[in-house]
């Protein structure tokens, strides 16, 4: 049984990452991508999206969504993915559309359209087209069988700011509705994705494949693990957005607990952090699978099987 999904995206090397693991695994159904304002502008993203969909070969609507956050000036991150957004390989131009309609509406649309319950939300960005499509019709809440988000940090704090990670940073209250809208959410932090290192070995895996699909993998990962290992030292670039859809595909690589998590909209130093209640000693209700830890070699070794199946 296919699961159907739609990707919510600000790509981004690693959204792209996770855009083309999901087009690659027949166990997903991508009924569409929608774009938001995240890494880079959503002319950025959205390009990018195409330039991602046209590598892969699929057909897959793209919709672009919202181009700033619910209630606050965007904040983008060209010093992580470079002014395009997917610096490291030149794909040329667009040779994909993009579909007529907004994002929001296609969610809107595709959850009144779809039995309910069958169709998981994939936020790999900020959750501003997630909480716009909530807010504006509030009764596809029900319908979404479940939300798999890239966003937040606990024990691993944050990358943007000591306290916040970037996704939930450029849109606290939008991520701060979707956490409260009651729908089923499991969130994939820092504190795993950080886990989810590349190495120079796996790299090469991808190179030696011959592919457009595992060059184009291989030098945005390149690209985007300058920074990282600048910042932490780290060797390796943190696949943050594909752990999302590798757990939509083999859950059992990746484990957690469910918690609850609120997000904090006012903090005079600490807006976007993601309160994590891991211990459980406030008593609130838990409202995500807060995913900690992951398989990494598992991890790695679905990646590079499923981009091996692009030519
Ligand atoms: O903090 C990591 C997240 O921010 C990832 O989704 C990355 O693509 C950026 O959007
Ligand atoms: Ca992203």
């Amino acid at each position: 049984m296919t699961r159907k999904i739609i990707i919510d995206t600000d790509p981004g090397q690693d959204d792209a990452v996770a855009i083309l693991l999901a087009l690659a695994s027949p166990e997903l159904e991508v009924l569409g991508i929608t774009t938001v304002a995240g890494n880079v502008p959503l002319t950025l993203t959205t390009r990018n999206a195409q330039l991602i969909v046209g590598l892969s070969g699929r057909t897959v609507p793209i919709h672009a969504g919202c181009d700033r956050p619910l209630n606050r000036k965007l904040v983008t991150a060209e010093y992580v993915h470079g002014q395009t957004g997917l610096d490291g390989i030149d794909l040329g131009d667009p040779t994909v559309p993009v579909t007529p309609g907004n994002g929001v509406d296609f969610i809107i649309d595709t959850l009144r359209r779809e039995p309910a319950g069958t169709v998981t939300l994939v936020p790999i960005g900020p959750l501003t087209n997630i909480a716009a499509a909530f807010a504006r019709a509030p009764d596809i809440i029900p319908r979404v069988q479940q939300v798999v988000l890239m966003g937040g940090a606990y024990f691993e704090v944050g990358n943007v700011t000591p306290a916040a990670e970037f996704n939930i940073y450029v849109d606290p209250e939008a991520a701060a509705q979707v956490l409260g809208s009651g729908v089923d959410v499991v969130m994939m932090p820092l504190d795993v994705t950080h886990k989810a290192l590349t190495s120079a070995g796996w790299l090469a895996g991808l190179r030696a494949l011959g592919t457009r699909a595992g060059e184009a993998v291989a030098s945005w990962t390149d690209f985007f693990e300058r920074y990282d290992r600048e910042k932490y030292g780290s060797e390796g670039a943190p696949l943050h957005d594909p752990c999302t859809i590798a757990w939509l595909i083999r859950p059992e690589l990746f484990s957690g607990r469910r918690i609850n998590v609120e997000i904090e909209t006012e903090g005079r130093y600490t807006t976007g952090m993601t309160v994590a209640d891991w211990w459980g000693v406030t008593g609130r209700e838990p409202n995500a699978l807060f995913i900690r830890d992951i398989d990494r070699e598992g991890f790695f070794d679905l990646l590079t099987e499923r981009i091996a199946r692009f030519s």
